[in-house]
Formats: C-alpha cells, structure tokens, sequence
C-alpha cells in the first residue's frame, strides 16, 4: 500500500520550509504538521511528506529513495559534484524552478582584510560547508587554497582562527555582517528547485507527479485572490455560484447567440482554487479562466 505513495522530500527546518509547505497546501494537499515526525501522510491525496535535513535531500532523490525533493540548487550542485568525484551516479530531473530560497554562495572575508580578487585567496584557508563548488570554483580561477571543511558555523571560523575566509551561503548578510565578515565575491546564485529521481516506473505515481507539476506552476503564478470567468449551462447556475465561496455576488451574463449558456465572472480565494475548478468543469463548466488580480477597492 504504502510503496504506492508518492514520496516527497522537504527540507525539515530552514530556509525552504515553510514555503515549501506553503505551496504543497495550496496545491490543495492536506498536511498536518507535526514538528518532530520524519513522516507525514497527506490526508486526501496518496501522498507521503519526509521531513529531512536539506543535505539529504540530493541522495534521497538519486537513490531514488524518495520520488520529489524540494531542495537548494547549491545542494543539488554540491552533492552532484561530490557523487562525480567518487564516481557515483548522480541522476535527477529538475521539475521546476521556485521563486523562493533565494541565496548566493560567497567568499567573505573579515573587514579588516583586504580584498582586490580572488588571487589574493592564494594560499590560505578557506572554511565551507561546500568543499566541493568552492574547490571546483577555485580550480576554474587557477587559485590554490587549503579547504577547511565545516558542516555548521563556519561565520566564525576566521574568528577562532581556523581559517583566513570563509566560503558560505548568504542570504540577507545578517548572518556576515554580525560576524564581522564582508562579502567580496559570490561564486553560485541559487534558489528552490523541485527535483524527480531519474526514473518513475509507476504510471499511477508519474500521473500523480504530472498533476502537481501543473498545480504548482499555477502556484507559483498565483497571488492571493483570483478573479475567475466561465461558461456554464444557465441551468447549473445556482448550483456553480455556491462552488465558488469568498466571492460576493458573482455576475452572470448572457452569451451572445446561446440559451443554454451563460458566462459567470466572481471573485474567489485561491485556497479552493484547484478543488473548485476542477469540480466547476464537472458541473459543466467550460473556458474557464482564473486571472490575477492587480488592485482591489471594496
Ligand atoms: C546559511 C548560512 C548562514 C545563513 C546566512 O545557513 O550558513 O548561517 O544561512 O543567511 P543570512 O545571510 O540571511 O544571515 P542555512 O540556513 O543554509 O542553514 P544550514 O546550513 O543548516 O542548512
Ligand atoms: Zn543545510
């Protein structure tokens, strides 16, 4: 039974948590958070939610341990590169970009150093979680370093003397700034991605994965109310307007040249976006067209 379910993977805690959750839930999934659970079964689709460290996340994808991941493409990059190095497969589709997780990999140093490039990095020591993209970047610009790989606190390694850099995620600079650090070359931009393993053998499970494909590009199209329009039969009316809640009295409007059919135009939430169109077109509904709204004056 289980086997079945479409696994997906989401950073535990973290930079992409909480809008990694916030688009699966309006993608209409049901998720009951319960903050120390590995696993989670979304109520009304047959799918399962892990809730793992964001480093795990590549592997859990290549293994094919789990079938989705929502993960930083510096991850994704880092772990590739790892895998390559000792020869390790590491197949994965990306599915789709997110606008969200938004950082930058950067060299900082301290304030009272001087930076003028990268050469001046020759022969120092380098703190970073991410040994691998900092080495591929440094090989690309002919500097040779001593890499000091840190899995947590690397902001304070120059600080406690273990390194003359760091090499590390930023995102607002708090984080540097509070460490005395400034910023002085960024060597990969990333954001959220969501990721498949190379191969879904399950039809079933692919329908399912194609089905959120499209839910979360609408999401992540979507801002907060919509204006929606269609065509209904005028004889299903009543019975489309009490489909559409949030909306205030929606307007219904003959169509040229038909009886049988109207057009209806509200204004609806999106938390009933999917669930509502899809049930709209099983009332007979047709040309429906879910718009952003721009302004709203009530
Ligand atoms: C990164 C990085 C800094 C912080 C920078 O950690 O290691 O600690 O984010 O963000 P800021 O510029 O907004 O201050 P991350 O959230 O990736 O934690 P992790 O390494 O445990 O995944
Ligand atoms: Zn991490």
């Amino acid at each position: 039974m289980s086997e079945k379910r479409l696994k997906i993977a989401v950073q535990k805690s973290g930079r992409l948590s909480d809008a990694t959750l916030d688009v699966l839930k309006r993608c209409g999934l049901r998720i009951n958070q319960s903050k120390n659970k590995l696993i989670t079964h979304v109520k009304n689709m047959s799918i399962d939610i892990l809730f793992v460290r964001d480093d795990d996340i590549p592997g859990l994808v290549m293994e094919g341990v789990v079938d989705l991941g929502f993960v930083g493409d510096n991850i994704m990059q880092e772990v590739s590169l790892q895998r390559a190095k000792f020869g390790e497969q590491a197949e994965f589709r990306q599915l789709i970009s997110l606008d969200y997780g938004n950082c930058r990999l950067s060299i900082a140093t301290t304030e009272e150093d001087v930076f003028t490039s990268i050469k001046d990095l020759e022969g120092t020591r380098i703190a970073t979680s991410y040994p691998y993209s900092l080495g591929r970047y440094l090989d690309e610009q002919g500097v040779s370093a001593k890499i000091v790989h840190l899995t947590g606190s690397v902001e304070v390694a120059p600080r406690a003397g273990l390194a003359d850099a760091i090499c590390d995620l930023v995102s607002t600079g708090v984080t540097l700034e509070a460490n005395g650090l400034r910023e002085d070359e960024v060597i990969l931009r990333s954001s959220a991605t969501l990721v498949q393993r190379p191969i879904i053998e399950d039809e079933t499970r692919q329908e399912l994965i194609d089905r959120l494909i499209v839910r979360i590009n609408g999401v992540m199209q979507a801002k907060e109310s919509k204006y929606i329009m269609l065509h209904a039969p005028a004889d299903k009316v009543d019975a489309i307007i009490d489909l559409l809640p949030g909306s205030e009295t929606p307007t219904v409007l003959p169509l040229a040249g038909s009886e049988q059919q109207v057009a209806i135009h509200a204004v609806s939430k999106e938390t009933v976006f999917w669930e509502t169109m899809e049930s709209l077109k099983q009332l007979g509904g047709s040309s429906i067209l879910v718009l952003p709204i721009e302004k709203m004056l009530a």
